[in-house]
């Protein structure tokens, strides 16, 4: 049985906790874009936002980091309040100092792979982690196309995890609603990250339900 995460980066940023409130009931995590400008051409929000966001929900708030340099952020993140932070391998190519920091920290830590990355490149840090994200849009940008290229890379991590015994859970981010989601779980996903299907539905609440039945493979 897999969750959803829902990604606040189509969320309307004026009304965020109201956004938040009305996508809880379905949501496992909230997933929090952070861009640099630098690793992914945008710029989005950071530790001052996820801030704001923990006294408003008790449910998993998810730094996905697309910057450079993540371990300089991560005290940031801690004492803002987020439960877990993934970052990027291509940001972090020998990611075990910053994986071991954020543990330190009190957070779950997480290992992301662009569409170009073989995600056989997370394998040597499966033990260290909670969660893997396979990214299936180029990192940057809400509303993309899913790129079924991902499908494969999920079934290969998810064996892998299973061959060792872990409880490691594997993330799909970029181009998810209820037909991709549905393929993603079949393949073996835990979580699927959604933002444009949940928060620019006309109803995101509604749109989250049915993501999250998927997630259930009810759906
Ligand atoms: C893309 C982000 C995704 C994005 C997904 O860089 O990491 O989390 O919000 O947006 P949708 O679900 O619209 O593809
Ligand atoms: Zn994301």
């Amino acid at each position: 049985m897999a969750k959803l995460a829902a990604s606040i980066l189509s969320a309307d940023f004026g009304h965020l906790a109201d956004q938040v409130k009305l996508v809880e009931p379905y949501a496992d995590a909230i997933h929090i874009d952070v861009m640099d400008a630098h690793f992914v051409p945008p710029l989005t929000v950071g530790p001052v936002v996820v801030g704001s966001l923990r006294p408003v929900t008790d449910r998993v708030l998810h730094c996905h980091l697309m910057v450079e340099h993540p371990e300089r952020l991560l005290d940031d993140f801690a004492e803002a309040g987020a439960d877990m932070v993934t970052i990027h391998l291509e940001a972090a190519p020998e990611p075990e100092p910053v994986i071991g920091k954020a543990k330190e920290r009190g957070m779950r830590p997480g290992l992301a792979v662009n569409p170009g990355t073989p995600v056989e490149a997370v394998f040597p840090f499966l033990e260290e982690i909670g969660n893997v994200i396979v990214m299936s849009v180029e990192p940057g940008w809400a509303g993309q196309a899913f790129l079924p290229e991902a499908l494969p890379k999920v079934e290969a991590v998810r064996r892998e995890i299973d061959r060792r015994g872990l409880a490691v859970d594997v993330e799909v981010d970029g181009g998810i609603n209820v037909d991709t989601g549905r393929r993603c779980v079949a393949a073996g996903a835990t979580v699927l990250a959604a933002a444009s299907a949940i928060f620019r539905a006309p109803d995101p609440a509604a749109a989250a339900a049915a993501l999250a039945a998927v997630a259930r493979g009810e759906g």
